[in-house]
């Protein structure tokens, strides 16, 4: 989910030769890189967090919040005949959960191999693959929009996203979205000691790029400072109605990258966004 796969990717990879740095990454750029290292690393993400995550959960990030308890969308009970678009949909597990209250979910991403992992799982959840910038449905298709972790924290322009999901969600819809904490890109991505200690300014929206040997991007994320988040929801047409900080539950003792038990027990790992299209 984070900047952890410069040290989990399989060897004789494209990423083995990655360089790490921070630089500029436009639109086309980030989406190139995002569709490539999804495509190849699906196999290992599933392979590592697919028990985690569940096959028909919805959980929030890696704290394990999990929406049937948290209730981010609505009451699950009224989630029933609904129409939902999950982006950055990955396996479609979040899906699978909205398809069980009697939602109607599109899981859609930009990943074909993530969209494999999604037809190996099963269920009847329909498929899209897809740009989060360019989606590919009517004004007005949906009531609900909802992503965890997927696509926002890798585009350059999230308001572009977020202005295509106001147009495809009906007056009122709701928009709930999760991502890396803004705070965590101060701090080193590991999960011990040493992610505890602030290595880089909070300010700097430099974007974390892995590249290879041509200076051709393979991997990236880009960091927006909680202000400029809200100013993203605001200026795509939305409202915010609340902003989630997961604490560390006392029975998660699973590490994922650099989300541990430890640093979650000190700094906020996760924000979810919930958002309610504006007018
Ligand atoms: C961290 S995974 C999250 C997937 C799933 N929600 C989960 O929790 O496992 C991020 C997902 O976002 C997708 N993604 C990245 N950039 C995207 C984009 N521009 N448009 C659509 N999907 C994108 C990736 O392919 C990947 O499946």
């Amino acid at each position: 989910m984070n900047q952890e796969y410069e040290h989990e990717v399989p060897h004789d990879s494209v990423e083995d030769e990655a360089e790490a740095t921070r630089r500029d990454a436009g639109d086309a750029e980030s989406s190139r890189a995002s569709r490539g290292w999804w495509d190849r690393n699906a196999d290992e993400y599933q392979s590592d967090h697919g028990s985690f995550l569940g096959d028909d959960r919805f959980v929030w990030g890696p704290e394990g919040l999990d929406e049937a308890e948290a209730g981010l969308l609505g009451p699950a009970s009224s989630l029933k005949g609904l129409d939902v678009l999950e982006i950055g949909a990955g396996a479609a597990q979040c899906s699978r959960w909205l398809a069980a209250q009697g939602a109607r979910p599109v899981a859609l991403d930009l990943s074909h191999r993530q969209l494999q992992h999604a037809l190996r799982i099963g269920g009847d959840v329909p498929l899209v693959e897809a740009d989060a910038g360019a989606l590919p449905f009517r004004d007005g298709s949906f009531d609900l929009a909802c992503s965890a972790y997927g696509a926002v924290p890798f585009v350059a322009d999230p308001v572009k996203v977020f202005r295509e999901v106001r147009r495809v969600l009906r007056p009122g819809g709701r928009w709930v979205f999760s991502v890396t904490h803004p705070i965590r890109w101060a701090f080193p991505d590991e999960p011990g000691p040493e992610g505890l200690s602030i290595a880089a300014s909070y300010f700097d929206r430099t974007p974390y790029v892995e590249q290879d040997e041509q200076g051709r991007a393979v991997y990236v994320e880009h960091h927006r400072t909680i202000g400029d988040r809200v100013r993203d929801v605001v200026a795509g047409g939305f409202r915010l109605l609340d902003l989630v900080e997961p604490e560390w539950p006392a029975w998660n003792n699973q590490e994922w990258g650099g989300w541990s038990p430890l640093r979650g027990n000190l700094i906020p790992g996760t924000a979810i966004f919930v958002c309610e299209r504006a007018e």
